[in-house]
């Protein structure tokens, strides 16, 4: 007869997050390192941002959701535990080291890392078989990318959400807000204050009822 010990399984499954989480804070840490303008932070973003910044997401109109700069996933698991079973997460990423430990990190069917710009989320997006997101959150140093790249991103993400979708941010200048306000039809603001540094947060809402009056015109 074969027992099961569930103390013994709750120690292994407590032991396998420790072990990703150190190796996450390793890479994330060797990676700005590496690349400081790019990655801009020394650490990841804490839980407070994560849920506020999702807590705005109506999960059940979400098929596919975007994220770009997902570095070692820190939003990219909660992001998994919330979507929906038929639902799909496309993270997208200009460093090959983070890219790679997401792709061994992360098992999941509805998931799929991408080694690229958020600059190409048109492509990107269709090349995965989609004509639109829902929604897209970014982590993007958007302060430390030329002008023109910041507002090309910021365009390309509003033509490749649906009707109603969302572009969200969280950065620590108000540089992403920025961008959104001047772009898309009306924007959320929020502050997250236990962060490291405290952080800007924006929603900014492709308005279904402008849509429609663009479309018109
Ligand atoms: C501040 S880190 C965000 C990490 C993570 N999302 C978090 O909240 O802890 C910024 C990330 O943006 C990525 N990145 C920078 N420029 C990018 C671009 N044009 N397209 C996609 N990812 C980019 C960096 O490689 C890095 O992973």
């Amino acid at each position: 007869m074969t027992t099961t010990n569930p103390s013994a399984s709750t120690g292994r499954i407590a032991r396998s997050g420790l072990l990703r989480f150190v190796r996450s804070a390793a890479i994330f840490f060797r990676g700005f390192v590496e690349n400081p303008a790019m990655v801009a932070s020394v650490v990841p973003s804490s839980q407070a941002t994560i849920d506020a910044m999702l807590a705005k997401v109506d999960w059940s109109r979400c098929r596919l959701f975007v994220e770009y700069g997902p570095g070692v996933g820190t939003f990219t698991t909660r992001i998994l535990d919330l979507l929906p079973p038929d639902s799909r997460l496309l993270a997208i990423d200009t460093n090959p080291r983070f890219i790679e430990f997401l792709g061994k990190t992360i098992d999941d069917p509805r998931f799929e890392a991408v080694l690229g710009s958020a600059a190409d989320v048109e492509s990107i997006v269709h090349a995965a078989g989609h004509a639109y997101a829902d929604y897209v959150i970014s982590g993007l140093p958007f302060t430390a990318l030329p002008k023109d790249v910041a507002e090309g991103i910021v365009a390309a993400t509003y033509a490749v959400l649906r009707d109603g979708g969302a572009f969200m941010t969280y950065q620590f200048l108000p540089t992403a807000r920025d961008l959104t306000e001047a772009r898309f039809d009306r924007t959320d603001r929020g502050l997250a204050l236990l962060n490291v540094p405290p952080c800007v947060l924006a929603w900014g809402w492709k308005d279904e009822a402008v849509a429609v009056r663009e479309a018109a015109e």
